[in-house]
């Protein structure tokens, strides 16, 4: 493996470039003038098929000249631009520099719009409809891949529409989540549950906590067994937002509905991740996209 920091592809890249340059040059002073002499004026004496020759007329002027143009038009690019090696060309110009200015330039335009946002608490912004219509934007070009367009999600992807929240649905909490992520671990429990009839027993319990059809003997059997649940779900199932565990008595579910899904769960655990968004998205953006999950949840005034 070469070291492409190392001045070496530089140089090469350089003078291929440089080389190539010349060579089209060359070419062209070689290609303007007939070369020898030939049999006839115009003619360069290959014949085929008794009567088929070969023409040996210098090029034409237009042509060359546009050549000699484009090659010029070559070398001040070169000397200007990057092109040669590494050499950074005399404008001083790069894509990247480009791009972070029309970025810095977008946000200076935009500035005084999150302004006006940030002196507005994230219950007023959610009573804004200019905030509102941007909020909305935001959720469909950043959130909506993971949370579907209406906020409704999907299976792993939780529903914000509604008022069952994993990590808490105030704003500061919304806030939180939106800025640094958010893991929902659960580890795999079969081993701290036991037999696979006393999996299917807990599941049961689980399913009697929402009133969800379950098997009442095997529920009342499952029940001692939630003991090693009750550490992260509460003793009643009804979940704790400080380590996002689901709340297990309502008829939400956001791994699947029924005894199968249930014990998936209990056997395989789960790790599920809401992606951080500081650095995405600037602390102005992620307010007023609280302000929008907050409203568009039932924590909502009307
Ligand atoms: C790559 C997929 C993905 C993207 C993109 C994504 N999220 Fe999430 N989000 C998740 C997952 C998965 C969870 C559930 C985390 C858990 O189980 O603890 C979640 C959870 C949340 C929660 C907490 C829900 C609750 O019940 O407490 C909020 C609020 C949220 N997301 C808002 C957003 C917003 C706003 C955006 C856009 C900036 C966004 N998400 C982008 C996957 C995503
Ligand atoms: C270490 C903490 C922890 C323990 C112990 C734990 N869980 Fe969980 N459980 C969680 C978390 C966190 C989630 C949410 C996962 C997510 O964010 O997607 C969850 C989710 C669930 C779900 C899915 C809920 C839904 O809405 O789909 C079920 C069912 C469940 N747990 C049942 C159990 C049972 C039964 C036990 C006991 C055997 C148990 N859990 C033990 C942390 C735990």
């Amino acid at each position: 493996m070469s070291d492409f920091n190392s001045p070496y592809w530089s140089y090469y890249i350089g003078t291929v470039v440089v080389l190539g340059l010349f060579a089209c040059m060359f070419l062209l002073w070689k290609m303007s003038k007939s070369n020898g002499q030939p049999i006839d004026p115009g003619e360069n004496g290959h014949v085929w098929d008794e009567d088929l020759r070969e023409q040996n007329n210098p090029l034409p002027l237009w042509w060359v000249g546009l050549f000699v143009i484009t090659t010029v038009f070559s070398a001040i690019y070169l000397l200007l631009y990057p092109g040669l090696g590494s050499f950074k060309g005399n404008l001083n110009w790069s894509s990247s520099q480009e791009h972070a200015q029309d970025i810095q330039a977008n946000l200076d335009s935009i500035a005084p719009l999150y302004a006006k946002f940030d002196a507005l608490s994230i219950p007023d912004m959610a009573m804004d409809p200019q905030a509102i219509s941007i909020g909305s934007n935001l959720f469909l070009n950043n959130c909506a891949q993971c949370h579907a367009s209406d906020g409704k999600g999907s299976k792993g992807f939780p529903n914000l529409t509604d008022s069952d929240w994993l990590h808490g649905g105030s704003p500061e909490k919304i806030q939180e989540t939106i800025t640094l992520g958010r893991v929902g671990l659960m580890p795999p429990m079969a081993q701290a549950v036991g037999t696979t009839s006393d999996i299917d027993n807990l599941a049961n319990y689980v399913l009697s906590l929402s009133s969800s059809p379950h098997d009442a003997v095997k529920a009342k059997k499952g029940q001692e067994k939630f003991t090693v649940c009750a550490a992260c779900h509460g003793a009643k199932g009804q979940g704790v937002q400080a380590i996002g565990s689901a709340n297990l008595t309502d008829q939400i579910w956001l791994h699947g509905v029924g005894q199968v899904a249930i014990e998936n769960m209990i056997m395989n655990g789960k790790v599920n991740q809401m992606p951080a968004q500081k650095g995405r998205l600037s602390d102005s953006q992620i307010r007023v996209l609280s302000a929008y999950i907050w409203r568009l949840s039932n924590n909502a005034p009307s």
